[in-house]
C-alpha cells in the first residue's frame, strides 16, 4: 500500500529532526546556539510532521481502519495514536511559549519531552500500526488509499528539517529505551491493552466464539 510505504519513509526524516531538536536544545540551554533555528524546528514538526504527516494518518488511514477494516478508533491503536498526536501538538506551543519567555531550563524540558515522545510514537508506528494496517487493510480487500504530495508550505518545512539535521546532528542516546512492539509503547497497559486484545472486529469475535464453541 503506497500511503502505509510513504508514512514510514516520512518515519525516518522526522525521527532524525526530532533527534536534531534534542540536539539543538542542550546547546541553546548552555546558549551555544542561535534561537532563531527553533523556528524552523516549529515549522517542520507543525506543517511536515503534523499537517502532513499525522494529517494523512488521522484523515486517511484511520479513517480506512475504521470504515473497511471496522476496527474500533474510541480505544486501542487508534485511539491511543490519536491522544498522542494532540498531546504532541499541546507540547509544541509549550516549546514556544518557554521560547517566547526566554525561559532557557523550561524550553530545553519541552523540546526533550516533545521529542522523546514522538521518538516511541514513531517505534509504536513502524513496528505495530503499518504492518497490522497492511495486514488488515489486505485482509479485508480495502482499495488503494489516496495519498497526495506535500504542499508548497510541507515541502519548505520539510527543507528546513534537512537543514538542521545537517546543522544539529542527531546524537545517540542510550536512555531512550526504544524498541518494537506494544510493549514499547507508553500507551500499553494505561490507555490500551494491546494491537492483539484490542483490534477484533465484530466479525472476528463472531468467528472466534464460533471456533470456541465447536472446540
Ligand atoms: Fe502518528
Ligand atoms: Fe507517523
Amino acid at each position: 500500500m503506497k500511503l502505509i510505504d510513504e508514512l514510514r519513509a516520512e518515519h525516518d526524516l522526522i525521527e532524525q529532526v526530532a533527534l536534531s531538536l534534542r540536539t539543538w536544545a542542550r546547546a541553546r540551554a548552555a546558549g551555544r546556539a542561535p534561537a532563531a533555528d527553533l523556528d524552523g524546528y516549529l515549522e517542520f514538526f507543525r506543517l511536515y510532521a503534523g499537517a502532513f504527516h499525522h494529517g494523512r494518518e488521522e484523515d486517511t488511514l484511520f479513517v480506512a481502519l475504521e470504515r473497511e477494516a471496522e476496527l474500533p478508533a474510541d480505544r486501542g491503536p487508534i485511539a491511543a495514536l490519536l491522544a498522542d498526536h494532540h498531546a504532541m501538538a499541546g507540547l509544541i506551543s509549550e516549546i514556544e511559549t518557554h521560547a517566547a519567555a526566554g525561559a532557557a531550563a523550561e524550553l530545553e524540558a519541552a523540546a526533550l519531552a516533545y521529542s522523546e515522545r514522538l521518538l516511541h510514537h514513531i517505534d509504536a508506528e513502524n513496528s505495530v500500526l503499518l504492518p497490522e494496517s497492511g495486514e488488515r487493510l489486505r485482509r479485508c480487500a480495502a482499495p488503494e488509499l489516496p495519498t497526495r504530495p506535500p504542499s508548497p508550505a510541507e515541502e519548505a518545512a520539510r527543507g528546513q528539517g534537512l537543514r538542521l539535521v545537517a546543522a544539529w546532528p542527531p546524537v545517540f542516546e542510550a536512555a531512550i529505551m526504544r524498541g518494537d512492539g506494544c510493549v514499547f509503547c507508553p500507551a500499553y497497559a494505561d490507555t490500551c491493552r494491546g494491537v492483539e486484545r484490542e483490534w477484533w472486529n465484530e466479525w472476528e469475535r463472531d468467528e472466534a466464539g464460533d471456533r470456541l464453541g465447536e472446540g
